[in-house]
């Protein structure tokens, strides 16, 4: 299939271009490499451009006749969103919309839309199904449930078939060390703590250990990168097949605590790094896991690093090498 992959250069986009141009798939990716870089786009054509520029989009457009669009490029950060929430609303939902529109006229048929549990925001019940009302509590999950909403309208009035896929905790790194989260500045707990191990950050907080949890601090169900990218290719497929439109949990529908993550952290490094208790950081669910059913019924889609070792050494494996892989890049431009 020709597709279209916005946000391709970035942590999770990079690991689905590269699941797809293994599967065959003709790709062109779209990013601005505002936090993506292009040695990560191992398959197809890189072009650098921002959704803002709608005539960038619609000449994009013009060139290829897309059979598909993945669409991952959007900001992610929590607080950030707290604190600025325009950038959320302009580059999340307005740069979807944009998005959107050259797919309507360009008819393109098949949309695979990068969604988030935030879109829950705080629910009563930690194990969550697709169909529980949506109440984000913060501008990114708010963000991210317009774009949804849109697609679906849009969805209802054209032949547009589309999955979205709303992400839990997406940990971990491609079990090769090609690719890996390069993210500038990252909040993301298993990241933090990888960034301890290697020296790249002195020491790290647990945001709240009061939580109605088995040692007070919060739950999450990280999955690995490799089984979310798979799920992409795997709703490709299945629209491609003639499957119906849907939005699917990506969860392994098991949590651990922020205490656990970080112990095994520690045993996987096989050293120590200085852990801080902090208070509850703002918008922090005590517990969020996937009920899974859904997407393993629909797309057939089950995991295959369900190991929270396996998520942790390959981050870290990452982790070491991308720290060299910088340190490297410095020495050499301070040469020049
Ligand atoms: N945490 C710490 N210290 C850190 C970083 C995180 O204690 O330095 C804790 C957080 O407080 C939270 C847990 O680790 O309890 C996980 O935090 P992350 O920042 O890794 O992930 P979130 O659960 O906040 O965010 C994830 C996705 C978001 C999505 C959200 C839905 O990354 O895209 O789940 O709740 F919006």
């Amino acid at each position: 299939m020709k597709v279209l992959v916005t946000g391709g250069a970035g942590y999770i986009g990079s690991h689905v271009v590269r699941q797809l141009g293994e599967a065959g798939h003709d790709i062109i990716v779209f990013d601005n490499l505002s936090t993506g870089y292009a040695w990560a786009v191992t398959h197809g054509e890189l072009v650098v451009g921002d959704l803002a520029d709608e005539d960038a989009i619609d000449a994009l457009f013009r060139d290829h006749q897309f059979e598909a669009v993945l669409h991952f490029a959007a900001h992610i950060v929590v607080p950030e969103s707290v604190a600025n929430p325009l950038k959320y609303y302009r580059n999340n939902t307005r740069n979807t919309l944009n998005l959107l529109a050259a797919i309507e006229r360009y008819q393109v048929p098949h949309l695979v839309f990068s969604s988030t549990a935030a879109v829950y925001g705080m629910p009563e019940q930690t194990v969550l199904t697709e169909d529980l009302p949506l109440a984000p509590i913060n501008p990114y999950g708010a963000s991210k449930m317009m774009s949804e909403r849109m697609i679906m309208d849009l969805a209802a009035a054209s032949s547009l078939r589309y999955v979205i896929l709303r992400y839990f905790n997406v940990a971990g790194a491609d079990l090769d060390g090609r690719l890996g989260q390069a993210t500038p500045e990252a909040t993301h707990l298993i990241k933090v703590a990888c960034e301890c191990v290697t020296g790249a950050r002195d020491g790290m907080s647990i945001f709240g250990t009061d939580y109605d949890t088995r040692d007070g601090t919060c739950v999450r169900d990280y999955i690995h990168v490799e089984d979310l990218a798979r799920a992409h290719v795997m709703a490709l497929d299945h629209m491609a097949a003639g499957g119906e439109s849907d939005v699917l949990n990506c969860g392994y529908g098991r949590g651990f605590t922020v205490r656990e993550v970080i112990d095994v952290v520690r045993q996987q490094a096989g050293c120590d790094f200085p852990v801080a208790e902090s208070p509850r950081r703002a918008g922090d669910p005590g517990a969020l896991m996937a009920d899974n059913q859904r997407i393993r019924r629909v797309l057939g889609w089950s995991p295959r690093h369900d190991d929270l070792e396996v998520i942790v050494r390959t981050a870290l494996d990452w982790e070491r090498q991308w720290q060299r892989k910088q340190a490297d890049g410095a020495t050499h431009s301070t040469n020049h």
